[in-house]
């Protein structure tokens, strides 16, 4: 019987321990050491990474780059996420729910890049290859280039890379590959980051753009090892309503572009089908009768402006503490944006539960979404409307001042294209250089001037 050991490894920096402990005593993470164990391996191949390439030290003149450093994936959304297409030998980590949609994005992207002549392998270690034909004649994804690998050892993947010398090489999943080294099972600490390191050794040495899949855990972060996220070039998330047909993708970390940028894609029966104008989509279900609490806001995550409704519904509370409830916006920004609502305008809601929804699913990071929510809030309390042809932008600062954001000219450009009629922005952004005649752009410095700016005079009379 071979004597099996185990170790406590520490997902955030990878810190190894012989015994649990609650905290790392390296990163002070607290219940962060996870077990695995170890059995003793006579298989002495394997682990080492064995690339016939090498580096030298170069001066930075001498370094070369080519136009075609960059490649299409062929779907302009998985592209505009990426900073304008694949760059050749970078490593790309792919996140997200189970049944997203994965492996279709993979899929499709290898055949699109594969029918430009540039040649793919796509190894898979969850599905079988007869599986991943089935659904590359769902979505029509038929190419010379394209090499389809069902395997989980790495080191066979590995060999057949050296094998086939592909230009672009897919992990499908991370977790799921094993090296044979290793005497821990598959998806462990140790394993996801060893083929990680491989892989990332493979891309940078070879020149190989290897895209990898990785599966997340319940909290929505990639599994396995923090370290993961450092040692790629490039974390999207692959998310969406899993009731819902689109898809969104979002850059995390990117080396080679802005981050925080969205990609939209409707999931069909023949795949992902990009989505050009999303803000139409997000707009779509707006009701005809605006209802008080629903405003439209312009944010623009990375390099695209997006308009979203923000609902509101105030009512006051049956609980000893009122409620406080935030979806697809940060909740302690919410809280900080009904303090300010509180002292500096005075309205009062510490008698009223507050429900605060981004439409589409999508989940808004920056402030610039802070007037939109404030303007839902008061006007869904006061129960009067705001303009439906009015689209609100702008930071709220803690003593009431409306602060300003940046792009404000290209956020403005996109409400005046889906037929906005009046723009609330922050006077510290104006005046802009090229602004559309159709809109009409207000500047407002307080959160007092934006409410006044918004609700009709007669309304606001008797209300605030
Ligand atoms: N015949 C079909 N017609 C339309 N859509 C389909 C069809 N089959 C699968 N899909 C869509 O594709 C999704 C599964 O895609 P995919 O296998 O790429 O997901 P994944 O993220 O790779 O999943 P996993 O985590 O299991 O690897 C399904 O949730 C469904 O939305
Ligand atoms: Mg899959």
């Amino acid at each position: 019987m071979a004597k099996i050991k185990t170790k406590w490894i520490c997902l955030n920096c990878g810190y190894e321990t012989t015994g649990y402990l609650g905290k790392c005593p390296d990163c002070g993470e607290w219940g962060s050491l996870t077990e695995e164990k170890l059995q003793k391996n006579d298989n002495k191949k394997g682990l080492t990474v064995n690339i016939n390439f090498k580096s030298e030290p170069q001066l930075l003149k001498n370094i070369e780059i080519d136009d075609a450093m960059r490649f299409s994936t062929g779907l302009s959304e998985f592209d505009r996420v990426l900073g304008g297409g694949l760059v050749r030998g970078s490593l790309v980590l792919i996140g997200g729910d189970p049944g997203i949609g994965k492996s279709t994005l993979v899929l499709q992207s290898s055949g699109n890049i594969a029918k430009k002549g540039i040649k793919v392998l796509y190894a898979s270690a969850e599905e079988s290859a007869r599986q991943i034909k089935l659904r590359a004649n769902r979505l029509n994804v038929d190419s010379e280039n394209l090499y389809i690998y069902a395997e989980t050892n790495l080191d066979e993947i590995q060999t057949n890379i050296n094998n086939i010398k592909p230009d672009v090489v897919i992990i499908d999943s991370i977790q799921a590959v094993y090296n044979s080294g290793l005497t821990s099972s598959p998806g462990s600490v140790s394993q996801v980051r060893e083929c990680c390191n491989i892989l990332m050794n493979i891309a940078k040495t070879c020149g190989i753009t290897v895209i990898v899949v990785g599966h997340v855990t319940k909290d929505g972060m990639i599994a396995g090892p923090k370290v993961l996220e450092h040692m790629v070039d490039t974390v999207l998330y692959f998310e969406g309503e899993r009731y819902k047909s689109y898809r969104l993708i979002r850059t995390i970390k990117n080396r080679f572009g802005s981050t925080n940028d969205v990609g939209v894609f409707n999931m069909e029966d023949d795949g992902l089908v990009e989505v050009t104008n999303p803000s139409e989509l997000f707009l779509a279900e707006r009701c005809e009768s605006i209802t008080p609490g629903s405003v439209v806001i312009a944010t623009s995550e990375g390099t695209r402006p997006l308009l979203v409704e923000i609902q509101a519904l105030v009512g006051p509370t049956s609980y000893a503490s009122p409620r406080r409830v935030a979806t697809g916006i940060e909740y302690n920004r919410v809280l900080q944006i009904l303090a300010v609502l509180e002292k500096r305008v005075g309205l009062n809601l510490s008698k009223h539960d507050v429900y605060i929804n981004v439409v589409g699913g999508i989940n808004i990071q920056e402030p610039a979404a802070d007037l939109g929510v404030a303007l839902a809030v008061a006007t869904c309390a006061r129960n009067v409307i705001v303009d439906p042809e009015t689209v609100i932008i702008g930071e709220i600062g803690l003593s009431g001042e409306i602060r300003s954001v940046r792009q404000l000219e290209l956020r403005i450009n996109e409400a005046a294209k889906l037929g906005f009629k009046k723009a609330i922005v922050p006077k510290a952004s104006l005046p802009l250089k090229n602004s559309p005649k159709e809109i009409k752009i207000i500047g407002v410095s307080r959160l007092i001037e934006a409410i006044a700016s918004s609700i009709p005079v007669k309304e606001m009379q008797n209300e605030f």
